[in-house]
């Protein structure tokens, strides 16, 4: 691998994220103003969410996945390329163009695997030009390894044949999804929500990951130097939720309905009957075990319902909601705390989908308050908890600015499902 060093001015990254059921893409540039701050402005950014494709199957089914991105990932790229005036076609009536041999060759290493997205990429060469872009950046892991593929390869093509219509070399920087989370929460959107400053912060960090594949605590010495203090041993804490959701009659992602059905429990007043299990709440290390609650969960909807001879009430399913995430928050917020004390954070970091809970937000930052007052906690804007390709591009642009870029060999560049910070 080469370590890359800053070039072209501005720095243009175009993101590419298709490590689950979103497929993103979003262009970002890098100015300094006259004062010096460096702001990052978001040119352009298209996303289509597969929830409706996987709501039948109660979580994401990896083959729909790969179709779906497979078939959506050309024309977001042309949507994001649009905001950003950035789409300009070969002539101006659209014709098409005929590619290059030494193109051909390129697109043909696409035909054994990616048939659909070889269509949409060819067609889209041989109409538009190369844009004004200095890099790619692509989300190679973690994630489902099918659905990571499309977005590798799109960025792979993409890198190869606008190097050559170009004729300037357009460099891949590989990046872990989780980054991305983390990264998120360390920039502050301007009212406009399209441009980026990073906050200050004290390190060391300790990041909190928390999403449908992950529950980590992270301890950050240095941006960019990542070492994993705990995570979970089971289901991630976004899984747990959405297990919950299903045993609730709830639709995937089911998450954000079992925290809305909580709040609206603890609203109610309705005294609360049910508690359930924290796991591993004093066991000491780091590490967390969500599949308990879950399972505990299970049980009490069992002899609710008298074993499954009736259905759950109203009521009875918001006090589930609410006593699920009442245990799973409360463990989340005990392990951060004592990590944030044990390694002298100065800033905690929320990222993933579970980063958008509103009462994980309340319960997290009231506690560090009383308890650890001189420590801020930082959350992603709601808008870019869940996956997106900004994120992608955060992370990239952070890496741009530190010299810690990787630009490896084109052919060098897979995904790899399991990736770990
Ligand atoms: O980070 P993300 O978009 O995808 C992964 O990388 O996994 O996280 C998605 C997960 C889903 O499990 C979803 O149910 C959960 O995050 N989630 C939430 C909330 N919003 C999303 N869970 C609880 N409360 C929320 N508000
Ligand atoms: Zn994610």
């Amino acid at each position: 691998m080469s370590c890359y060093s800053v070039p072209m001015n501005p720095l243009r990254v175009l993101a590419i994220e298709t490590s689950c059921d979103e497929t993103a893409v979003s262009l970002l540039e890098q100015t300094v103003t006259a004062s010096g701050e460096t702001v990052i402005t978001v040119l352009g950014n298209a996303l289509s969410s597969q929830i409706d494709i996987h709501a039948q199957y109660g979580g994401v089914f990896p083959a729909l996945a790969k179709r779906a991105h497979a078939e959506h990932i050309i024309p977001l790229l042309m949507d994001c390329l649009e905001q950003a005036d950035m789409l300009i076609p070969h002539n101006t009536d659209k014709q098409p163009v005929v590619l290059s041999s030494e193109i051909e060759q390129i697109l043909s290493a696409l035909d054994a695997k990616e048939a659909t997205l070889k269509t949409h990429i060819s067609a889209f060469f041989s109409t538009y030009q190369a844009p004004a872009i200095s890099h790619i950046a692509v989300t190679v892991g973690p994630g489902l390894a099918p659905a990571l593929w499309v977005g590798v390869n799109t960025a792979t093509t993409l890198a190869q044949v606008w190097s050559i219509q170009a004729q300037r070399t357009i460099p891949v920087i590989p990046i872990n999804h989780m980054e991305g989370h983390v990264v998120t929460a360390t920039y502050q959107q301007a009212a406009d929500k399209k441009t980026y400053t990073r906050t200050a912060m004290q390190l060391p960090a300790l990041a909190l990951l928390v999403s449908g594949g992950h529950t980590e605590l992270i301890h950050i010495e240095q941006l960019g130097i990542y070492i994993k203090i705990g995570q979970t041993r089971d289901d991630a804490i976004g899984e747990a939720f959405d297990k919950v959701a299903r045993m609730l009659s709830l639709t995937y992602p089911g998450g954000p309905k079992v925290s809305a059905l909580a709040a609206q429990f603890r609203e109610s007043g309705i005294t609360q009957i049910i508690t359930l299990p924290q796991p591993m709440l004093h066991s000491g290390d780091y590490d967390f075990s969500h599949s308990g609650i879950k399972t505990a969960a299970l049980y009490t909807i069992r002899d609710l319902t008298e074993q499954n001879t009736r259905e759950l009430t109203d009521t009875e399913k918001m006090m589930i909601a609410c006593a699920f995430e009442d245990a799973a928050i409360a463990v989340l917020v005990h392990k951060t705390v004592r990590a944030c004390q044990e390694y002298h954070s100065g800033t905690v970091i929320v990222g993933g989908g579970v980063a958008g809970n509103s009462y994980l937000r309340t319960q997290l930052t009231t506690v560090i308050a009383a308890k650890i007052p001189h420590c801020t906690v930082l959350f992603p804007e709601l808008w870019l908890a869940t996956d997106n390709a900004i994120m992608i591009g955060l992370a990239a642009m952070g890496q741009l600015l530190a010299g810690t870029a990787q630009t490896p060999e084109i052919s060098t560049i897979v995904a790899d499902g399991n990736l770990s910070l």
